[in-house]
């Protein structure tokens, strides 16, 4: 069957980054992979001029007739109060019930890292950050003396996030370590750290511990060396994984793919940069796509496409050791240049 994928570039750096993917596309469809993708305009300008966020039937055909979602960036400053991200990033995630917002840290430069005596080569950690609860649930209030924001998390997803986690960590023969606060937030990291040992009885051959968040941010500044799988809930995730960035060169290179591990819909899976709009550079044709294009390859393997997923990454490896930097790495190339460069270096 011919695997359909959609592309959202959205706001800001967005499409400047998907445009440097595309041929990734491309390239795979070359090499007899059958293929096709759509572009939607979804973002802050399609919402500025329609009013339309994400349509109930483009849902619909995203969920039930695609294989998978490129997504770039989203947030404007002309929506301030990000009403446009939370009706089409965060409703993807929520409703496509893409559970697991995996994370890798796989540096490629020793020269990216900021830690003295720790080498690229050094580092291998996936954070899995769960990706449609805790405060995420949008729940809360403003009143005029006070403002709350809720923290809801379930059985049904922390389970799952867990226990891809371990999985992941059993296959890798790596530690897991849980990041959580369940000295101070008692009722949700609480189920978070009784579902925790329930699975680790069942993976008796992980080594598997729990830290507070604070004290495993010290440690992984320290020496995250013995790190291997990190998980998380979404706040800690997303705190953590930006960490993890500074440790491969910065916002422009790292990846992420948010999956569903129970594959409820046809559309299991939604590859999108760790970084976001970046304001700041938007426009100027001076992002790095390298994590746009690292996020392609965690689509590809997830689709199985071995062999795709592991050119496009030695192509960026390549492309960095030669010497192809954008600014945010200390080189002199821009967006389009940098693109470039990592095509010519992928395989036949
Ligand atoms: P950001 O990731 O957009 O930018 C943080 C810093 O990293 C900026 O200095 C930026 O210039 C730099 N940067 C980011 N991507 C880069 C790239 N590809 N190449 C070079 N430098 C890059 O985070 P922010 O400034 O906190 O947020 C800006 C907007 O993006 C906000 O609206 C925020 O909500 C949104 N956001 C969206 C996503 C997403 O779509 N997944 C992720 C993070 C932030
Ligand atoms: C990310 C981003 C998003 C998040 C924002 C844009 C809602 O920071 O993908 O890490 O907090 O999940
Ligand atoms: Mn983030």
């Amino acid at each position: 069957m011919t695997t359909r994928l959609a592309v959202i570039p959205g706001d800001g750096i967005g499409p400047e980054v998907v445009r440097e993917a595309l041929p990734l596309l491309e390239w795979a469809r070359g090499r007899g992979r059958d293929l096709t993708w759509d572009i939607y305009p979804w973002s802050a300008t399609h919402f500025l001029a329609t009013g339309e966020i994400l349509p109930e039937d483009a849902f619909i055909e995203l969920r039930d007739h695609t294989d998978g979602i490129l997504f770039g960036a989203i947030g404007d400053p002309r929506v301030p109060d990000g009403r446009h991200a939370e009706g089409l990033l965060l409703r993807l995630r929520r409703d496509l019930e893409l559970i697991v917002n995996e994370r890798p840290c796989r540096p490629i430069l020793d020269a990216h890292l900021p830690l003295k005596g720790v080498g690229a080569a050094d580092l291998e950690i996936d954070v899995f950050r769960e990706n449609t609860e805790g405060p995420y649930c949008l729940k809360g209030t403003t009143e005029p003396d006070r403002a709350t924001d809720l923290a809801e998390h379930t059985e049904a997803a922390v389970r799952r996030l867990l226990e891809a986690a371990f999985a992941r960590a059993a296959d890798r023969g790596c530690p897991l370590t849980l990041a959580h606060k369940a000295n101070v937030l008692k009722h949700g990291h609480g189920l978070w750290m009784r579902i925790f040992q329930e699975l680790k009885a069942a993976f008796p051959g992980v080594p598997a511990r729990g830290l507070h968040a604070d004290a495993l941010l010290c440690a992984l500044v320290q020496d995250p060396r013995p790190f291997g799988v990190i998980a998380a809930d979404n706040y800690l995730g997303d705190l953590i994984s930006d960490l993890l960035a500074a440790f491969q060169g910065g916002m422009g290179v790292a990846p992420s793919l948010s999956w569903a591990p129970h594959h409820p819909f046809r559309c299991a899976a939604l590859a999108e940069p760790v970084h976001g709009s970046a304001p700041d550079l938007a426009g100027n044709g001076l992002a790095n796509p390298t994590g746009m294009c690292l996020s392609t390859a965690l689509l590809f393997r997830h689709l199985g496409w071995t062999a795709e997923a592991d050119g496009v990454v030695s192509a960026v490896a390549k492309a960095l050791q030669q010497g192809a930097a954008t600014a945010d790495l200390g080189g002199g190339l821009g967006t389009r240049d940098m693109g470039a460069a990592i095509r010519a270096q992928l395989p036949d």
